[in-house]
């Protein structure tokens, strides 16, 4: 029963006092991420605290999380049971539900139809970067124009539109412009999403917050309302999808996925998964990507050494008569090294979505029950003083060995995609993306801060860490380039 189950959870597992009703909500801080390595360093890389009615047990560093994730897969491979996780594309997400056999045929079908629109073949492949490069260019201009007599703007929104466009165009074969105020607004409204899931969150560890009005309670509804709208969104564009099906041709993601779930041999999804399927992609790899973009420009601004060292390397690789493209990648290293030290630098998704235990398990020598909360997370990892030196400083050329190349051993110790079998099955299309827009954006222009305003790497707290606005201001260096068919 739940009364000795909490009671074997209280004997076994360390970690600090926890209050009645609250239990440890109070102490989480505004950068929960942080507070839970601290609690490491005094109770053990895995040890428990409790939020509202919920017991969590918190993994820190490489070796415990790896442990979990890797070593005993299945039994931390599922997700709470939480109310908010319900409200997610139309109550069918893959990624907000737990452990079952439906749930990896979900995940199958999701992860086959990604790869056979980005990295299937070399056509494919082609295709996806050519795609990716067209949508770099538009923010190119979109960026000059806004900069225009030397003003300076807010480029989160820019960024922002061009990841969505990225997956769109792969889900819908079809992208929105900048000017698009429908699209802009939907997109600023999901811009909340990470909000409520990000681990700390309490309002599905303290659901009687929901029964008066508070700023909890609120955020509640507004993650109801965006999670109805956004799912509408991509509902109407499915079901233009499907009036228009033809099995013979396939001319996006979302027929691909129509044609597994509706016309497949037993896919053991009924047909409303195709709209959900469809939405957790765009949701997850939109977030995600325009804010790695955020970190990466911010990070540039902030040293404007770095960002003229990068152009130097560029222009000396790719020339003034092209762009750079992924063949460029092996030449450029230091690019490659600025990428993963933004991941490791700002681990700006610091705790994974929420998992839950599939069955009583050990690590580390203590025993955890099935059904408990774990949060995972990924910030201790990227910032453990025994793997990286001075872990608090911004250093690309940590990842690069004596001879300038990338160093595998350094760029495989940083976490911010997860492990295991609830590892992000975007990773592969993440990280194009994010080479291709910086390799692009950093040929043709230059971006300075804007001086009236003090530049911080402050952020906002949720499933993925935000920069605080920031503005910049950008210039053309030498031509601007059209793209090579
Ligand atoms: C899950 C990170 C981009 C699709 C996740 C998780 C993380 C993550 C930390 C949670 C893993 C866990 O709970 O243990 C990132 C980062 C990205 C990125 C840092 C960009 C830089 C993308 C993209 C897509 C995507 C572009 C798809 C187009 C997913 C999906 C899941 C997921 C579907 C759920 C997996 C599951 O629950 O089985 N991602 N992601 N992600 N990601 Fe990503």
């Amino acid at each position: 029963c739940l009364w000795v189950r909490n009671l074997r959870l209280k004997r076994r597992l360390p970690g600090p006092f926890a209050w009645p009703v609250v239990g440890n909500a109070m102490q989480l801080g505004q950068m929960p991420h942080i507070t839970f390595a601290k609690l490491a360093k005094k109770y053990g890389n895995v040890y428990q605290i409790r939020l509202g009615c919920s017991d969590i047990v918190v993994l820190n560093g490489e070796r415990a999380i790896r442990q979990a994730l890797v070593q005993h897969s299945t039994e931390f491979a599922g997700r709470p049971n939480f109310a908010s996780f319900q409200m997610i594309s139309g109550g069918r997400s893959m990624t907000f539900t737990n452990y079952s056999k439906q749930w990896k045929a979900h995940r199958k079908i999701a992860q086959s139809s990604l790869r056979a629109f980005s990295s299937a073949n070399s056509q494919t492949k082609k295709a996806f970067e050519q795609h990716v490069t067209a949508e770099a260019m538009e923010l190119v201009q979109v960026f000059l124009r806004h900069s225009t007599d030397g003003r300076y703007f807010d480029p989160s929104y820019e960024f922002t539109v061009a990841a969505a466009n990225v997956i769109c165009a792969l889900c819908f074969g079809r992208r929105y412009g900048h000017d698009d105020l429908e699209f802009r607004t939907l997109l600023r409204r999901v811009n909340k999403f990470g909000e409520t899931v990000g681990a700390g969150s309490l309002v599905d560890v303290m659901p009687w917050l929901k029964s008066f009005p508070n700023p909890v309670r609120s955020v509640y509804e507004n993650f109801k309302n965006l999670n109805e709208e956004f799912f509408a969104f991509v509902k109407d564009k499915v079901v233009e999808h499907r009036e228009s099906f033809n099995p013979d041709i396939t001319r996006d993601m979302s027929d691909a996925i129509i044609n597994v779930i509706e016309h497949g041999k037993d896919s053991g999804l009924t047909k409303e998964f195709v709209e959900a399927t469809v939405t957790d992609l765009i949701g997850a790899g939109q977030d995600t990507a325009s804010t790695f973009m955020q970190w990466i420009v911010l990070l540039l601004v902030k040293y404007p050494d770095m960002q003229a060292k990068l152009q130097e390397l560029i222009d000396k690789v790719v020339g003034q008569d092209r762009l750079p493209s992924v063949e460029d990648r092996s030449n450029l290293a230091l690019l490659d090294a600025f990428i993963y030290e933004t991941m490791r630098f700002t681990s700006f998704v610091p705790v994974t979505i929420p998992h839950s235990t599939t069955s009583d398990v050990t690590i580390e020598g203590l025993h955890i029950p099935k059904d408990t909360v774990v949060f995972i997370n990924q910030w201790s990892v990227n910032n453990d003083p025994l793997t990286w030196k001075d872990p608090h400083i911004f250093d690309p050329t940590r990842f690069l060995d004596e001879n300038g190349a990338l160093d595998k051993d350094k760029t495989n110790s940083v976490m911010i995609f997860s492990m295991g079998k609830r590892r992000c099955i975007g990773d592969q299309i993440a990280k194009v993306t994010v080479f291709l827009f910086t390799a692009v954006l950093l040929h043709q222009c230059s971006f300075e801060s804007d001086p009236s305003e003090p530049l911080t790497l402050d952020c906002s707290y949720g499933l993925s860490l935000k920069p605080l606005r920031f503005c910049v201001s950008a210039k053309l260096r030498g031509k601007l380039l059209g793209l090579v068919s």
